[in-house]
């Protein structure tokens, strides 16, 4: 059973499959390929999006969920990582996490028969970058010569754009403050395959001439007050940012935002921001991973 941890184990036809498949299914009817399967969520972080959009997916596909939140499990706390994995390969058919240390999923399922889906670690954030994907081609088409601009902290969500970038080779313009950098191993990994990939301190030349501006919160989960927020003050994106990118440039932002902080009240509600649009696409793209991971036909 494939398992769905980061976008790096997927080959590019299994990726534009996947999101072919979201643009596919969010404008047809599907069939209930998840009928009588049991999905077990387990949550050690908060969620509104992805706990939803999962449960909802799951349920509109025939599927039942049984969700663990951060009160019953912290992965590895009561019992053994190898322990839980096995006893739930007894009742269930597919098992969704949200924790802390992406060595606990991938621990998970190393032992697990089951397929494991990454619904947000402390490293990557793979479902919210193919959601994301799909909104980009919704709005801009193909995602063929489109260069990315990303604003801010070099965290789990920028992770997978990384990743994504170097499968489907677009660029990737990296702005961050001095001091903040991307996973040092993934840097080396995608520059021996794209050289696309830059990092830039002055916020202006990040956006020239993109087609899709991205921001996250400057605090991550369980990283709060790690940094002083004041060196990310030059790279919130606001109106002098988007005047920089393309006429067309869409914003996106995986949310929850923070209004005036990464990001300008003005660009969030404004004509070039497609938040909700991404928000929606978490259903259809996780739809898609699902079929991947549960290798439907
Ligand atoms: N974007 C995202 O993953 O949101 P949640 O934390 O609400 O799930
Ligand atoms: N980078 C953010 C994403 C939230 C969806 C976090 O990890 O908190």
């Amino acid at each position: 059973m494939p398992n769905f941890i980061d976008l790096k184990d997927l080959s590019k036809d299994q990726l534009l499959d996947i999101i072919s498949l979201s643009i596919k299914w969010k404008n047809q009817e599907h069939s209930k390929f998840m009928t009588d399967k049991h999905v077990v969520l387990i949550f050690e972080k908060p969620s509104l999006r992805t706990r939803i959009s999962f449960e909802v997916g799951i349920n509109q596909l025939g599927g039942m969920t049984y969700l663990l939140n951060e009160k019953e499990m912290q992965l590895g706390e009561r019992e053994t990582i190898e322990d839980t994995a096995r006893v739930l390969e007894r009742y269930a058919d597919m098992v969704v996490i949200r924790c802390f240390g992406h060595d606990q999923i991938k621990k998970f399922s190393k032992v697990s028969n089951l397929p494991v889906i990454n619904a947000l670690t402390d490293f990557s954030h793979p479902c919210q970058v193919v959601a994301d994907l799909v909104t980009i081609k919704e709005h801009l088409g193909d995602l063929k010569n489109k260069k990315i601009a990303w604003f801010g902290d070099c965290n789990n969500v920028l992770q997978s754009w990384i990743e994504a970038s170097v499968i489907l080779d677009f660029e990737l313009n990296i702005g961050c403050p001095k001091g903040i950098i991307p996973n040092l191993n993934t840097i080396s990994w995608a520059n021996k395959i794209n050289k696309k990939i830059k990092i830039n301190h002055n916020p202006l030349q990040v956006s020239e001439g993109a087609d899709c501006v991205i921001t996250d919160t400057w605090q991550s989960m369980g990283d709060e007050g790690s940094v002083s927020e004041e060196i990310y003050l030059p790279f919130q994106v606001n109106k002098n940012i988007m005047r920089q990118a393309k006429d067309n440039a869409i914003f996106m932002h995986c949310l929850p935002a923070y209004r005036d902080k990464e990001v300008s009240s003005e660009v969030l509600e404004g004509k070039q921001s497609v938040v909700f649009d991404e928000a929606e696409n978490r259903l259809h793209a996780q739809k898609a991973i699902m079929h991947f991971c549960l290798n439907s036909n």
